[in-house]
């Protein structure tokens, strides 16, 4: 085929010097860039984006910045530089070397995680696709790009795995990759928030806030992994993931400078009046966090899990930043979990630490969460109003786990569906906040300027300043 592997797909794994491997990936190759044309960004692939490309994982290689059209990205394989004396982290095997290849007994299970995890990545850049056409500035634009093409390489990240570990099996999963589309009837992508449809760029802001969130607390629980090639990719996959998840929260900050702007400019609280004057209230975002909030704790599954616990003791799926933890094997204590007690309260269940690690990640999870309420709450404060953004209860329209399909209120209470359905549009987005919120939506073409709806960025990207061309349309 011809293809210069070392320029067309950077890597720090010796592609060239493994021929099957080689042979698999340029069967690969047309099919994922055939993908990106059908299921990618509608439109902009002849234009120039200022990208970040990750050239090698040092500090130097890893954010090259410059212009690039998308198809034309150099999607990459990175692993974090090997720690030759790596052991087992924690469960029954801990202490022990950690793994260069898959053990037989944990085959199907570890490919079973790293394509549920492989799915997601390009079912994002499904979900966005359209959001290009409605860009509040270029440099907003630059930003929903420079996150499409990740999640595609963090997609090349996991077909790597596949195709280097997991023979035929692999390259079939890897096929399937492509094969799902997010939101598809027929053939849907794995995990349901990866098919909810995101049309709006309030709702763009809330999943990377939210639930690329959620993907940094999966890709660190990978990173601690027994199998230690899956835990070098996560390991790099991180640093890229921190931007996504920067972007969400500065995108959400943005728009709560403005709402204040307007609401001082107005003197008035009014969602109405807001809303009349082109900016979105803070009952309306509100309605969007419960959401997608709501949306991301499915993703860690249920509170009680026997999966979890096996994984953990088998040392395939570990705790974020596992090394904190004074025990590494969890087999004593129990953790607390609030499940329905089946007579419309409550009840705390003490569940065996193994079983409960999805409930501690999500935790976790839920207190990095609040770190943006916190900052934004203190800009409305400072601002002089009263209003304030919470995260709703865990237990708040859940689907899965002990609260799913149960209705409370977004405080956690217990109430009957009927109380429910009858305060459905005052808790989550309803057809006419959608409705609000798409008419806001409108491509700013114009260097520098911001639409409406929200406030300038602070600080551009790599220290170039919020008015640079980020995409050079004409
Ligand atoms: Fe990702
Ligand atoms: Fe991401």
């Amino acid at each position: 085929m011809g293809i210069d592997y070392q320029s067309r797909i950077p890597n720090n794994v010796s592609l060239d010097s493994n021929k099957t491997l080689q042979r698999a990936l340029e069967h690969w190759q047309p099919a994922f860039l055939n993908w990106w044309s059908e299921m990618g960004p509608t439109d902009f692939q002849a234009t120039d984006v200022y990208l970040r490309t990750a050239t090698s994982v040092d500090t130097k290689g890893w954010a090259t910045y410059g212009y690039v059209r998308m198809p034309e990205y150099r999607w990459g394989i990175f692993l974090a530089e090997p720690d030759a004396d790596r052991r087992v982290g924690f469960g029954d095997d801990y202490g022990k070397d950690v793994w260069q290849q898959v053990p037989g007994e944990f085959r199907s299970v570890l490919r079973r995680l790293i394509v549920t995890q492989g799915d997601t990545e390009p079912a994002s850049v499904e979900q966005q696709r359209m959001l290009g056409h409605t860009a509040p500035s270029l440099f907003d634009l630059r930003n929903l790009f420079q996150v499409n093409v990740e999640e595609g390489r963090h997609l090349w990240a996991m077909v790597y795995l596949l195709h280097a570990y997991f023979g035929r099996d692999g390259r079939e999963e890897a096929e399937q990759l492509l094969a799902r589309h997010s939101g598809s009837v027929d053939n849907p992508r794995i995990l349901g928030t990866f098919n909810e449809p995101i049309t709006d760029w309030l709702s763009f802001f809330m999943f990377t806030y939210f639930t690329d969130r959620d993907g940094k607390y999966q890709l660190k629980s990978l990173a601690e992994s027994s199998f230690d090639p899956l835990a070098r990719t996560c390991t790099f996959m991180l640093t890229e993931e921190a931007h996504h998840m920067a972007v969400g929260e500065t995108g959400i900050g943005r728009i709560v400078r403005r709402t204040l702007e307007v609401m001082k400019e107005l003197n008035s609280d009014d969602p109405d009046a807001i809303k009349r004057a082109g900016a979105i209230d803070f009952q309306t975002l509100q309605r969007y966090l419960n959401f997608w909030f709501s949306s991301s704790l499915d993703l860690f599954g249920a509170e009680s899990s026997s999966n979890a616990a096996s994984y953990f003791a088998t040392g395939i799926k570990g705790r974020p930043d596992e090394a904190k933890y004074a025990d590494h094997l969890a087999i004593d204590g129990t953790y607390d979990v609030a499940v329905p007690d089946g007579r419309g309260g409550v009840k705390i269940e003490h569940v065996p630490m193994r079983n409960a690690m999805n409930e501690a990640v999500r935790a976790s999870y839920v207190k990095d969460c609040e770190r943006g309420m916190v900052r934004w709450n203190r800009a409305i404060e400072t601002a002089g109003f009263d209003v304030r953004l919470t995260l709703p209860s865990t237990r708040f329209r859940r689907a899965i786990g002990a609260w799913g399909g149960v209705p409370t209120d977004p405080a956690g209470t217990p109430i009957s569906q009927a109380e429910f359905e009858a305060n459905r549009e005052r808790w989550l987005p309803s057809e006419s906040d959608r409705a609000f919120v798409r008419s806001l939506m409108q491509l700013v073409t114009e260097p520098g300027k911001v639409a409406g709806w929200i406030a300038q960025p602070d600080r551009g990207i790599n220290k170039q300043s919020p008015d640079y061309e980020y995409v050079r349309l004409n």
